[in-house]
Order: C-alpha cells, then sequence, then structure tokens
C-alpha cells in the first residue's frame, strides 16, 4: 500500500450535515518511536499498549457550505470553552490531510473535544486527541462513501492520524499495536499502526498502567523539537537498529510470556529515550529527582517481592508503572506505600490496556 490509496476517488453519496463522537484512547510505547522523516514517517517501528482510561472524547458537528471555502472552517471547543490557541495545530492537521480528505473545506466543522485525564497533568494528548479526530472525520467520508469497508476505515483513520501526531496512529486500535515496516512483522507498515499479528501470551493481557505524574508541568521539549534532535544524532543509527532489534525480541518474549526479558527490554527502551535527549545538541534532561527516586524504588521492590513490575517513561519526567493482572493488589500496594509521595501533589492515574477507539 502507499499513500495513493487513501486518496479518495469520487464520492457516491452526499450529507449535508450531520454530528459524530468518537472516543479515543492514549497509548504507551513499549519499544520508543523518536525520530523522524519526512511526514511524519518513523525513523524506526515502534509498539504500545493501547490504553483504556486516559482517552479523549471529540465530537465533529458538520454543515455544508454553500460553495467550496478558500480555506477551512471550523470552531473547536475544548472542555466546553473556545480554544483559540489549539487551532493552528488542527489548521495544520487539516492542511496535511486534505488531500486524502477533499471535502475538508466544503463544510464547516464545530469540533468540541474533553480529557478524560486533567488538562495539566503532563499526560500527552496528542495521540488520543489526534486519533478521535481522524475517526471523526473518516465517519464523515463513510458518509459519503458508505461502502467503504470497515478494514480500509481502520487503516485510513491510522494512517490520518499518524498525519497529526505519529505516535497517534496507535490509538485507533488495541490492545498491542505496531508501526513502522519491521522485517519480521507481516503487514507492518511505515503508514500506519496494524494490529501485533502474532500470538501473545495471556500473562499479556489485562496489562496495568499506573501512571505517577511526578511534573505536571507544560513539556520541556516539544515531541516536534524531540523527534528533529534525531537528525545527525552522533547515536542515531545504532538506535534506530536497536528499535528493530528489540521487536524481534519482543516478538519472542510476547509468544513465550517472558517477563524478565519484557522488563528488560521495556526499560531499557525508555532509558534509551531519554540517553537519546541526553546527548543530542541541544540536550535535555527531561527526567527529574522523583523520576529517579521512583526508578530506583521500583528496581528494589522488584529484587525483593519477586515480582515483575517496571516502569517506562515518555518524553518527560512521569513514571508508567507497568505490572501483570496477577500482580496487581501487591504492586498497588507499592506504589501507594513507596511511590506516590515522589508525585506531585500525590497525583497518579490508574490506567490498564485497552481495546482502542469507540464510536459514542
Ligand atoms: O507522536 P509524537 O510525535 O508526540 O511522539 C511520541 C514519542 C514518544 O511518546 C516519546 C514515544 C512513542 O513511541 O510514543
Amino acid at each position: 500500500m502507499t499513500d495513493k490509496n487513501f486518496v479518495p476517488s469520487v464520492y457516491s453519496n452526499e450529507t449535508n450535515e450531520g454530528k459524530v463522537t468518537f472516543k479515543s484512547p492514549s497509548n504507551i510505547a513499549l519499544v520508543k518511536y523518536w525520530g523522524k522523516k519526512e511526514s511524519q514517517i518513523p525513523a524506526n517501528p515502534s509498539i504500545s499498549f493501547t490504553l483504556d482510561a486516559c482517552a479523549t472524547t471529540t465530537s465533529i458537528s458538520y454543515k455544508k457550505l454553500k460553495e467550496k471555502g478558500s480555506s477551512f472552517s471550523f470552531d473547536l471547543l475544548f472542555e466546553g470553552k473556545p480554544m483559540e490557541s489549539f487551532k493552528p495545530k488542527i489548521t495544520t492537521f487539516f492542511e496535511r490531510i486534505e488531500n486524502y480528505l477533499p471535502f475538508l473545506k466544503d463544510y464547516n466543522f464545530t469540533i468540541e473535544t474533553s480529557n478524560s485525564f486533567p488538562h495539566s497533568s503532563g499526560i500527552a494528548s496528542s495521540a488520543s486527541g489526534m486519533s478521535a479526530l481522524a475517526l471523526g472525520l473518516m465517519a464523515i467520508e463513510k458518509e459519503l462513501n458508505p461502502e467503504m469497508e470497515q478494514e480500509y476505515f481502520i487503516k485510513k483513520a491510522s494512517f490520518l492520524a499518524r498525519l497529526g501526531s505519529g505516535s497517534a496512529c496507535r490509538s485507533i486500535e488495541g490492545d498491542l499495536i505496531q508501526w513502522g515496516k519491521h522485517g519480521e512483522i507481516d503487514g507492518s507498515s511505515d503508514l500506519y499502526g496494524i494490529k501485533y499479528p502474532y500470538e501473545v501470551h495471556s500473562v499479556f493481557k489485562n496489562y496495568h498502567d499506573t501512571i505517577l505524574l511526578v511534573d505536571k508541568g507544560q513539556k520541556q521539549v516539544s515531541s516536534t523539537v524531540g523527534h528533529d534532535l534525531m537528525h545527525n544524532h552522533p547515536f542515531a543509527i545504532n538506535r534506530f537498529d536497536q528499535a528493530h532489534r528489540n521487536l524481534t525480541k519482543l516478538k519472542k518474549v510476547f509468544a513465550e510470556g517472558d517477563l524478565k526479558s519484557f522488563v528488560e527490554i521495556v526499560e531499557s527502551e525508555a532509558l534509551t529515550l531519554h540517553a537519546m535527549m541526553m546527548t543530542s545538541l541541544p540536550y535535555f534532561v527531561l527526567m527529574k529527582p522523583n523520576t529517579l527516586e521512583i526508578i530506583n524504588k521500583i528496581w528494589a521492590f522488584r529484587e525483593s517481592s519477586g515480582t515483575n513490575v517496571c516502569f517506562t517513561l515518555d518524553a518527560g519526567a512521569n513514571v508508567h508503572v507497568l505490572y501483570p493482572e496477577a500482580e496487581k493488589e501487591e504492586a498497588f500496594q507499592f506504589i501507594k506505600n513507596e511511590l506516590v509521595a515522589f508525585c506531585e501533589n500525590g497525583q497518579y492515574l490508574c490506567d490498564r490496556i485497552g481495546f482502542g477507539a469507540k464510536k459514542l
């Protein structure tokens, strides 16, 4: 498949107005996407758990204009209030996808969006937000082309979401999503995310992710700047190779339920992501002292308890604590007793692996 497959031919139907709503989850990468080529093509493949509780709900009301506009016509409401500051991002997104959704200038849209997690939690809403928006737009395209197959709908939603924010392409479905061409993963593509196509041991079902809010501030480094840091990065080639190798290793780990190796790969990926930021020019340290306190506590607890509690990180200071269903009581007790003290205002979010976006 190429991007040309997502350019529609003439639509068979018409629609004058309507409203669509999708709730789309966030996701947490196990093998990280960090570095990209033109048009949000990833420099390396990645894989993520789709989350469940952390989600964005987006409604799009659409009304056909008397004649096609010369620019995009839309209003944006965030948590019920007009949000001008979000509009440029949406305009850029519309510009990127217009070729694939040629009806965009035919309508006025009212986009109403809200997150299940607090706005200033340091949790990025780009994956859930862009995937919810992409799905809504696809639902409108389906009105115009009712014969559209579900498989194409999902693929194109992921393809469009990717053009909004790379990792958003992994938020359409669940529970384990792979994105980026990888020689040993059939059907993998740089253009969209796919459901991980091989056997996954039951130990990875119902996995938990407790997100510790260490620093709820604005991100120090936007992901756009972050990905750019991988251009001319001294370790880029090795890092991209490593991501391929880690995915190969994970294939066996997922099939066999090898939690020890899972923990090793996931933590190494998180620390590598941060190592890339520390060794780029300009360089950044995105972990906070409390991030390290938590990491050390997790290592000590794992050693003493014999459990498989581990961590991963995004491009920020917050810590995602991952643990299997069978260890949830012990892990949660540990989190409450020993980790919550390191969170800003004691705040954390309990999430778990989820099954993708839903039409409401
Ligand atoms: O989707 P972006 O451009 O915001 O990049 C996300 C990058 C990481 O969250 C750090 C890693 C990942 O694969 O999700």
